[in-house]
């Protein structure tokens, strides 16, 4: 039955989204795709090849250049592995200024739908409610406090092997919150027929099982 129907969520930095999605789509044999990720990807080529957002000629050749794909956890970027480093806080906070690019978002968005049309697929995001997959059969918006999404990432780089700096990481994702959530184009938003799932306090296992609920219903 899932691989008929798309799951679509949504939620700030650091929530614990691709997480969930991934537990979500190994139970249920779906596929997840990482949509931030993606834009992950879009600002590390522009850095590597110190390519000026603004420079909206070289940007279109440059997101014509752009192949990304996925095995498994890992993300490739024109046929290189680039997992660990589009997860810097550096390349994180340019993401966020990225994805306000019009010609950025169009790209991804067909990207992305693409990707879906044939549903069996967990995207995650922050448009993808809204934007990407209005149409969705489960459409969820996941939320925590900042504290505890900025304590999750130190974690999780801390575990990777990435440096990292708990106080940086938590004035980096207020601001990325506000970035987010303030552009003009798909900013975050709960989407209104999307169910909220507040994951401060709840353990991995208790949100898996909340979504596997959802889908259930659906
Ligand atoms: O989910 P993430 O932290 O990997 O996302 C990185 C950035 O990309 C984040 O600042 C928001 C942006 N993004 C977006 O605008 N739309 C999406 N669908 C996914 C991510």
């Amino acid at each position: 039955m899932s691989s008929a129907i798309n799951i679509a969520i949504d939620g700030p930095s650091g929530v614990g989204k691709s997480t969930i999605a991934d537990r979500v789509a190994e139970s249920l044999h779906m596929v997840h795709l990482d949509t931030g990720a993606m834009y992950r990807c879009v600002a590390y080529y522009l850095v590597s090849h110190q390519i000026d957002l603004s420079d909206s000629q070289a940007l279109d050749q440059a997101l014509d250049s752009i192949h990304i794909s996925f095995q498994g956890k890992q993300v490739f970027l024109n046929d290189v592995d680039v997992s660990k480093e589009i997860r810097t806080n550096e390349i994180s906070m340019f993401t966020s200024k990225v994805a306000t690019n019009p010609s950025v978002r169009k790209k991804m968005v067909t990207l992305q739908q693409e990707v879906a049309k044939d549903k069996g697929y967990i995207l995650d995001g922050r448009d993808i409610c809204t934007v990407v997959l209005p149409d969705a059969e489960v459409k969820i918006y996941m939320d925590a406090s900042a504290k505890a999404r900025a304590e999750r990432r130190y974690k999780e780089y801390i575990s990777q092997g990435i440096q990292a700096d708990y106080e940086t990481i938590y004035q980096d994702i207020v601001a990325r919150d506000y970035q987010d959530s303030h552009r003009e184009i798909s900013p975050l938003v709960q989407a209104k027929d999307a169910i909220r799932i507040d994951t401060s306090n709840l353990t991995i296992d208790e949100v898996v099982k909340e979504v596997l609920e959802l889908v259930r219903k659906a």
